[in-house]
């Protein structure tokens, strides 16, 4: 789930519907293609879902849908049900389960849903927005006791192995260093950033940390420990945000970009168009093949990296 997701749902249902399409939701991503959960969808029953986080239709990570049992299980409700076709909403994950579904005859289009936006050709996914205003705000009140107590808050944010949103909320939190994985900081180099602020006496600092951890390094807790062992005259706390970054209401931005991915996604499907991911380039839409969506990584903008360093001077 991501939010902004329910606010897709509500696009795309009602686009189909203006279109004079029948529509239905399925419960709990494609684990309810395989175990037949699907509900009838009218414009009237996505009212009021535009501002809620969490998906109204449930989802799963579904790992028997990755078999053959399971795929054909989940062509056979589509048969059965006369499913023309499916909009599904996630991450790398979901477009490959769409790639499958529509080898097998039932034509896909996917709107980009995951709050890590680590998907290289839309330059925003659905609930990116909301996770990094969720980090700001907690950030800023960490701030305010690291601040009384002359520490160092050391604050691991999600993304998997997509270092965008501990990128941008560091730069957006005023933090002196982002730890991302796109570009390894030592443990030296983090000491360094945080004396520097220290030696212009600053009495606090703040560091955000990517989640993404390999070969038993990485995290918030590998860097403050380190830190602490390393020089032993910094205070650190660690703060872990964990799943409060996927909840909340969505901002205006993902709510506007969930009601245009959705009707672009009703469009695509009219149009013939299958095997797509429909994402938003420069502010246009765009429709790019699974393939090609799944295949490329996202690189971090180095700009970003030289604006967090000017600044936290
Ligand atoms: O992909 C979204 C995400 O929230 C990642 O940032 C995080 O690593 C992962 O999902 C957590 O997954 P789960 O909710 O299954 O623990």
């Amino acid at each position: 789930d991501a939010p902004g997701m329910n606010a897709a749902i509500r696009a795309i249902a009602r686009s189909a519907i203006d279109d004079g399409l029948e529509v239905v939701g399925i419960k709990g991503g494609y684990s309810g293609l395989i175990h037949n959960k699907l509900i009838d969808l009218s414009a009237r029953s996505v009212s009021n879902i535009v501002y809620s986080g969490g998906s109204f239709l449930f989802t799963d990570r579904c790992p028997e849908f990755a078999t053959p049992e399971g795929m054909a299980k989940a062509v056979e409700t589509c048969k059965k049900l006369g499913i023309d076709g499916i909009v599904a909403i996630g991450g790398d994950g979901t477009f490959r389960g769409a790639t499958d579904l529509t080898r097998k005859g039932i034509p896909c289009v996917c709107v980009p849903g995951t709050i890590d936006n680590d998907i290289a050709s839309t330059d925003y996914t659905l609930g990116f927005d909301t996770a990094m205003n969720t980090v700001l705000e907690m950030v800023d009140k960490l701030r305010d006791t690291c601040q009384s107590h002359d520490r160092c808050s050391v604050v691991e944010v999600m993304g998997r192995d997509a270092g965008f949103l501990a990128q941008n909320a560091a730069i957006a939190t005023g933090a002196e260093a982002a730890i991302i994985p796109e570009d390894q900081t030592d443990v030296d180099q983090l000491a360094t950033f945080i004396g520097r602020g220290v030696r212009k006496s600053k009495n606090s600092s703040i560091v955000l940390v990517s989640e993404s951890k390999k070969d038993g390094t990485g995290g918030a807790q590998y860097y403050a420990d380190r830190l602490v062992h390393e020089y032993p005259e910094f205070e650190a706390r660690v703060t872990i945000l964990g799943h409060l970054q996927r909840g909340g209401i969505p901002t205006a931005n993902d709510r506007i970009l969930a009601s245009r991915l959705g009707v672009a996604a009703i469009e695509a499907l009219k149009d013939g168009q299958r095997n797509i991911m429909v994402g938003v380039k420069n502010d246009q839409i765009v429709y790019v093949p699974f393939n090609k969506a799944i295949r490329i990584d996202k690189p971090i903008d180095r700009e970003l990296i030289n604006v967090l360093n000017v600044l936290s001077i």
